[in-house]
């Protein structure tokens, strides 16, 4: 079904209305709860020496967590998205933009982000595009997108629930595969393909694993729920809100995601989001093998109030992690890769 600009801006803002409500989070199913991190009571380290650092390419973060996609092309994206920019480029970390899928139509389109950019320069941004797009659009235009962003790689969503139950949906992508191999090869920036709160099976990881995309973000079930968001947009009369309602659990677990990733290959890298609301959840994929935490909804939660509660909600999870790993004996991000420091909670 086409969709109107109007139309279009609409549901952009019904999005960001739905995410703060508290019936779109499919909290506590995560999986993060059965996790427990083994305390250190004797750390052999001071705790100033705690190194949150990490890099991606040629860029020094100051930590490994990032902004999740999340929006654009709205009245409110523009003071949202700025306020996000101007954290990534003072703190120095990653931030997903929000589906450029307009861009593919709309010529005017990237002004949005010329904008963003002119007033965070130094942000470090990732492109966002649905699998849709990639199937129908050509490479040469995508790499015309990415490059206006000045994008340091493109994030591809996989959101096929979501498209199931939007009435504008268009869940239909055949030749996904090829076309992520296609653009893999040739667009100039790395590739990560995520999920959007559904997370990944074995079966779809084995599948898209020798693709040759640099990470995958398995972004699983636990915090904001796509299926609740739409069902959330129709009346309670309608079928869709009442589908939505059947599938209001549907997904893997962040956690269950990430692990079926971690067991069956090194060959991508792997981030993880979801549900991650603090840093010691945060600290609890690092330990399970997450390169990178995503987190979405607490950006725009933050970010709804302005600069100071952005910086501050970075603050607040920054020093969680770090108390994390100081309690866990874990001095900088590469010991997660040697150390287990990590069990299975026992209720
Ligand atoms: C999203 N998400 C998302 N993902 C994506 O790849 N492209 C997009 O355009 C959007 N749009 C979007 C809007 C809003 C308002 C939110 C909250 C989220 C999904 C997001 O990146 C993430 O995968 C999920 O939201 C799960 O993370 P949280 O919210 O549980 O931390």
């Amino acid at each position: 079904m086409s969709e109107s600009p109007q139309q279009f801006e609409k549901r952009k803002a019904d999005h960001i209305r739905i995410a703060l409500d508290p019936r779109s989070q499919a909290e506590g199913l995560s999986g993060l709860r059965d996790i427990q991190l083994l305390h250190e009571a004797l750390p052999d380290f001071n705790f100033k020496e705690v190194d949150c650092s990490t890099s991606f390419f040629s860029r020094k973060l100051s930590a490994p967590f990032f902004i999740s996609s999340m929006t654009a092309g709205h009245e409110n994206a523009a003071a949202i998205n700025s306020c996000l920019a101007k954290l990534s480029a003072d703190k120095q970390i990653l931030m997903g933009v929000g589906s450029q899928r307009r861009e593919l139509s709309d010529p005017a389109a990237h002004q949005e982000w010329k904008q963003v950019r002119a007033r965070a320069p130094k942000a470090l941004l990732l492109g966002n595009l649905g699998i849709t797009q990639v199937i129908a659009a050509p490479i040469s235009q995508i790499q015309a997108m990415v490059e206006s962003l000045e994008a340091e790689a493109l994030f591809i969503h996989l959101n096929s629930l979501q498209e199931c139950l939007q009435p504008e949906g268009t869940p239909d992508f055949r030749g996904g595969e090829k076309a992520i191999e296609a653009l893999v090869k040739n667009l100039s920036i790395p590739v990560v393909i995520k999920e959007v709160g559904c997370g990944f099976s074995q079966q779809t990881l084995k599948r898209i694993y020798d693709l040759g995309i640099y990470a995958v973000d398995v972004s699983g079930l636990g915090g904001t729920h796509w299926g609740r968001v739409e069902g959330l947009r129709s009346q309670e009369t309608d079928i869709l809100f009442q589908v939505a309602q059947t599938f209001e659990n549907w997904g893997l677990s962040t956690v269950q995601s990430l692990l079926n990733a971690k067991q069956i290959n090194e060959n991508y890298t792997v981030w993880a989001s979801g549900g991650v609301r603090d840093g010691l959840q945060a600290a609890k994929l690092l330990a399970l093998g997450s390169n990178m935490v995503g987190i979405a909804q607490p950006w725009l939660k933050a970010a709804m109030q302005g600069e100071s509660a952005t910086a501050d909600f970075y603050e607040k999870t920054l020093l969680e992690l770090k108390i994390s790993m100081f309690c866990t004996g874990v001095q900088k991000l590469e010991d997660f890769r040697t150390k287990k420091v990590w069990k299975w909670h026992e209720h």
